[in-house]
C-alpha cells in the first residue's frame, strides 16, 4: 500500500491531493480568481502562501490519512509561474524534510495525460486544452510527444483574454459558454465568420482574438453571438488536429484534459468526431480537469512505484519552461 500526498501550484490554483493505490482519498484546492482583470502571479503566489495550511489540513481530514501513513510527496515542477511553483516546492520540501520522506517531482501537463487513466484509458491521443496550454500529444517511444500545439496562445488563455477585453472577469471560459447558450436565441444561432487557423498540426489563435476584440468594439455584434462563433471556430480547429493525430498514430482513444475541457460544446464536438471515425471518447470529472492535486499525487504513486524519485532535496528545483516532450518516461 502506498500513500501519496501531490502538491499543485502552477498558476491559480493551490491544491492537495491523497492517492492510495490509484484511489484518491482528499482532492482539495482553493483558486486565485479576480472580479476584473487577469492573473497577477506574485498575487497568485501570495494566495498559495495563504491557503496551504488550511488545505493541507483538509486534505488530512478528509482523507482520514495521518500524517505518518504518507510515503512521498509529490508536487507540481513545471511548467508553470515561477512565484506560484516556488511556493508549491517550498511546502514540499519543509514536509519531506520534517517527514523524512522523497520528493517526487512531476511535470503538470503530463499529469492532466496520466490522470486520465482513472477514465479507463489506456493508450489514447490527448487534446489538452487549458490556460496556458494547448496540445495534442500522445505517448511514443518513451516519451509523451507533442503532434500538434498552439503556436501563440493556450485556448484558455485566449479566451479569458477576450473575456477581460468584454468586461467579464477571471475565468471567463465558464461565463463565455453561458453566453454562447444565448446566441440569438433559439435553434437558429448565429454563427459570425472567423478566421480559421490551422496550420499543419498547429493552431494560432492571436489573429482571431484581434478579430474577435475588433468586432466587440464596432459594436455592430452581441457579445452572445460572438461568444458562440468563437466556440464553434476554435472548439472546431481543436477537433480537426485531434482527428489527425489519431489517424496518424492510428489509436483508437481521444482522451480529453485541462480546464477548457469541462465546456460541454467542446466535449460534445468530441463526442461526434469519435463515433464518426469509430474511436473512444473519455473526459475525467471536472475536478480532474482543472488544475488539481490528486493529478500530481496519481502520477506521483506511479513514479514512487518505479523508485523515481529524489532524497537530496538541494538537487530538486522547480522548471518554469519545462515541456512536455522533455521528460523521459520511465514508468512506462
Ligand atoms: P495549464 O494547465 O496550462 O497550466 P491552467 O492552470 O490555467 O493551465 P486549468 O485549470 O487546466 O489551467 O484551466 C483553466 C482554464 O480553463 C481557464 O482559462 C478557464 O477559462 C478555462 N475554462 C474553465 N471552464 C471552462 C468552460 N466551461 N469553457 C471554456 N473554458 C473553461
Ligand atoms: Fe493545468
Amino acid at each position: 500500500m502506498t500513500t501519496i500526498l501531490g502538491i499543485e501550484s502552477t498558476a491559480h490554483t493551490f491544491g492537495i491531493g491523497i492517492v492510495r493505490n490509484r484511489k484518491i482519498l482528499a482532492n482539495v484546492k482553493s483558486t486565485y480568481v479576480t472580479e476584473k482583470g487577469g492573473i497577477i502571479p506574485m498575487e497568485a503566489a501570495k494566495h498559495h502562501s495563504e491557503s496551504k495550511e488550511k488545505i493541507y489540513s483538509q486534505a488530512l481530514e478528509v482523507s482520514g490519512v495521518s500524517e505518518e501513513e504518507i510515503d512521498a510527496i509529490a508536487f507540481s515542477q513545471g511548467p508553470g509561474l515561477s512565484p506560484c511553483l516556488l511556493e508549491g516546492i517550498k511546502f514540499a520540501k519543509d514536509l519531506a524534510e520534517r517527514l523524512r520522506k522523497p520528493i517526487v517531482p512531476v511535470n503538470h501537463c503530463i499529469a492532466h495525460v496520466e490522470v486520465g487513466r482513472i477514465t479507463g484509458a489506456k493508450d489514447p491521443v490527448m487534446l489538452y486544452a487549458s490556460g496556458a496550454n494547448t496540445q495534442i500529444i500522445a505517448y511514443a517511444s518513451g516519451k509523451f510527444r507533442i503532434f500538434g500545439e498552439t503556436l501563440d496562445l493556450g485556448v484558455g488563455n485566449f479566451i479569458d483574454n477576450f473575456a477581460r477585453y468584454a468586461g467579464i472577469g477571471f475565468p471567463g471560459g465558464p461565463e463565455i459558454e453561458k453566453l454562447a447558450k444565448k446566441s440569438s436565441g433559439g435553434p437558429e444561432k448565429k454563427l459570425i465568420e472567423l478566421p480559421y487557423t490551422v496550420k499543419g498540426m498547429d493552431i494560432a489563435l492571436s489573429g482571431i482574438l484581434t478579430n474577435l476584440k475588433q468586432k466587440l468594439e464596432s459594436g455592430k455584434y452581441g457579445i452572445q453571438d460572438l461568444a458562440y462563433s468563437m466556440q464553434e471556430t476554435v472548439f472546431a480547429m481543436l477537433v480537426e488536429t485531434a482527428e489527425r493525430a489519431l489517424a496518424h498514430t492510428g489509436k483508437k482513444e481521444l482522451l480529453l484534459g485541462g480546464g477548457v475541457a469541462c465546456n460541454s460544446r467542446l466535449q460534445e464536438m468530441c463526442k461526434i468526431m469519435c463515433k464518426e471515425r469509430g474511436a473512444k471518447f473519455f473526459c475525467p470529472d471536472r475536478l480532474l480537469l482543472v488544475d488539481n492535486g490528486a493529478m500530481i499525487a496519481f502520477l506521483g504513486e506511479i513514479m514512487f512505484k518505479k523508485k523515481i524519485y529524489g532524497e537530496n532535496l538541494d538537487k530538486i528545483d522547480i522548471k518554469p519552461k519545462q515541456r512536455t516532450d522533455d521528460v523521459n518516461v520511465r514508468w512506462k
